[in-house]
């Protein structure tokens, strides 16, 4: 483990310490947190993968990089050093970030990046969220290979609200690519097609023996017959949903996205990417003769080309004292799982149905029962013309692909959005006119309009201090419906609706829950369908909303909200801090 991590000596240290002030003061007990620090060095690393290896970007030369560990109300200090040639951020995917949006990450939307010999330090408070999030670098396409677990664990001595598991195991799915994204990214960009897909799947760094020469690079678990195992799942995959299954294990949901969710089981589960989900994993009785695999692959809706591997990893079992040698899961029937087909909607739709809150006194759903302000933002792909003088490869080669939310394909600024909104500077960097609905509405999942071309602009939407929003995406058939999973910072948003078809501002909202849907930071907009989400804009500060499907977000399928300060001084953001990055 990286240098900046605590050693397990420091970790008694600074437990006793804690242990101790909650002996003395036992009132905080409850509410206090602590500071963790940790350091973060972003060097060159060689890896090798599928008998390849090259040079990645790394976080202290680890992959996938450390793990973050915090408790419920803990403070995260992480000092971020740039030792290579890219510019750099890092995004703390699904943290609040209450008051602290100049820690949030996303670049040119709250900073700019971190060039090459710079520090900056993020520092943020955990509040509110248990379970498992991820960091991840956001800025281009650097995240393929820049990204690690956030653990939340509750406060101290507050249990779990479900079976104490004897082992918590992170299992974080990525992508492996042999050509560097980097350059696969800018390559489409300039020739205006779909860009190359990944050669592998991976769970923890590790793509598994369906692969070329990658028996060796397994992840495997070991478990002990009769306990109960917390699996922490996390897409961190660029570009793909996948679903995950277990042979002949069933899995309890527990919690996504760091909000506990009222426990149900499944064979199989689905992930888009930047989604989270806690599994409990309960180990059969007794040992069973056989070894287990576990597979994910993805769900894909889109009409382009995907990766379509699967990435696999071995559930063993630890044998039975004094059992034969034959007992080595070497020697043991291998039980595979069955997983969905690729395309399969209407499994995904029946899964995300099953989600809801816990809502209950100790973890109630805060869900808005009124709303300040309503958006309906249609969201898919389109077109952006191939410019003069070249033969593009979009949809035509006259076309280059685009995507667009409400027809505006985003346009990252080359200064931060945040600065210039908190220093009233966004002159020449954005406009407030983000449209709230779709300016020449169509029949959205029909028959696709003739003309494909998107518009392009920086235009967010402005919303003053605890405006309580509703907002439905709506997917569009432009260039094929598709599902798109929608990712907002800053907030957790309740899922109050979801459908295929056409949104029916009618007929719909009166089917909304509004009792207890999950609450989550990135929802799935079914393809060819509709989503209705809320959430509270009691966060001061500039949040980036985009599609997870990293090459949808290239492509512009982005926007931003402004929340501005409240009357009360604790409903303002603060002044940057003094190492925040220049442009
Ligand atoms: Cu996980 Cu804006 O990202």
């Amino acid at each position: 483990m990286g240098a900046s991590l605590l050693s397990s000596t420091e970790i008694f240290r600074v437990m006793f310490i804690v242990l101790n002030t909650l002996w003395l003061f036992p009132k905080l007990a409850s509410s206090a947190g602590i500071t963790r620090h940790y350091k973060f060095n972003i060097k060159l690393q060689n890896v090798t993968r599928l008998c390849h290896t090259k040079s990645i970007v790394s976080v202290n030369g680890q992959f996938p990089g450390p793990h973050i560990i915090a408790r419920e109300g803990d403070r995260v200090v992480v000092r971020v050093v740039n030792h290579v040639q890219n510019n750099v951020t890092i995004h703390w995917h699904g943290v609040r970030q209450l008051r602290s949006g100049w820690a949030d990450g996303p670049a040119y939307v709250t900073q700019c990046p971190i060039q090459t010999g710079q520090t900056y330090v993020y520092n943020f408070t955990i509040t509110g969220q248990r379970g498992t999030l991820f960091w991840h670098a956001h800025i281009s396409w650097l995240r393929s290979t820049l990204y690690g677990p956030i653990i939340i664990l509750p406060k101290k001595n507050v249990p779990y609200p479900f079976v104490k598991p004897f082992k918590e195991v992170p299992v974080i799915f990525g992508e492996w690519w042999n050509a560097d994204p980097e350059a696969v990214i800018t390559q489409a960009l300039q020739n205006g097609g779909g860009p190359n897909v990944s050669d592998a799947y991976t769970i923890n760094g590790l793509p598994g023996p369906l692969y070329n020469c990658s028996a060796q690079d397994t992840f495997k678990l070991k478990v002990k017959p009769g306990k109960t195992y917390l699996l922490r799942l996390i897409n961190a995959a660029l570009n793909d949903e996948l679903f995950f299954s277990i042979a002949n294990h069933t899995l309890t949901v527990v919690d996504v996205d760091a909000i506990y969710v009222k426990p149900f089981t499944t064979d199989t589960i689905l992930i888009t990417p930047g989604q989270t989900t806690n599994l409990l994993l309960k180990a059969k009785l007794h040992f069973p003769n056989a070894t287990f695999l576990m597979d994910a692959r993805p769900y894909a809706t889109g009409r382009g080309t995907f990766d379509n591997s699967t990435v696999t990893g071995i559930l063993h079992y630890e044998p039975p004292p004094k059992s034969s040698p034959s007992a080595s899961f070497k020697n043991l029937p291998l039980i595979k799982p069955t997983l969905p087909p690729l395309n399969d909607t209407s499994f995904a739709a029946n899964f995300t149905g099953k989600l809801r809150s816990l809502a209950n006194t100790q973890f109630p759903a805060n869900v808005p029962q009124k709303v300040d302000q309503r958006f309906f933002f249609t969201v898919g792909l389109g077109t952006n013309p191939c410019p003069q003088n070249q033969t593009c490869q979009g949809p035509t080669n006259s076309t280059m692909f685009s995507a667009s939310v409400n027809n505006v394909s985003f346009v990252l600024p080359t200064t931060a959005i945040l600065q210039a909104h908190f220093f009233q500077q966004s002159k020449g960097v954005y406009t407030t006119d983000f449209p709230t609905t779709p300016i020449f509405p169509f029949n959205y999942t029909g028959t696709p309009p003739n003309n494909t071309m998107v518009s392009n602009g920086t235009k967010v939407v402005v919303l003053p201090y605890n405006t309580s929003v509703e907002l439905v995406l709506q997917d569009t058939s432009i260039l094929g419906i598709e599902s798109h999973p929608l990712h907002l910072h800053g907030f957790n948003f309740f899922v109050v609706g979801q459908g295929f078809g056409n949104f029916d501002s009618k007929k719909d909202p009166p089917k909304f829950n509004l009792v207890d849907p999950v609450e989550r930071n990135t929802v799935g907009v079914p393809s060819g369908g509709w989503v209705a989400i809320r959430f509270l804009a009691d966060n001061p500060g500039v949040w980036f909303m985009h599609c997870h499907l990293e090459v949808h977000t290239s492509w512009g399928l982005k926007m931003a909200w402004i929340v501005m300060d409240g009357k009360l001084p604790n409903q303002k953001l603060p002044p940057p801090p003094s190492d925040l990055p220049k442009c």
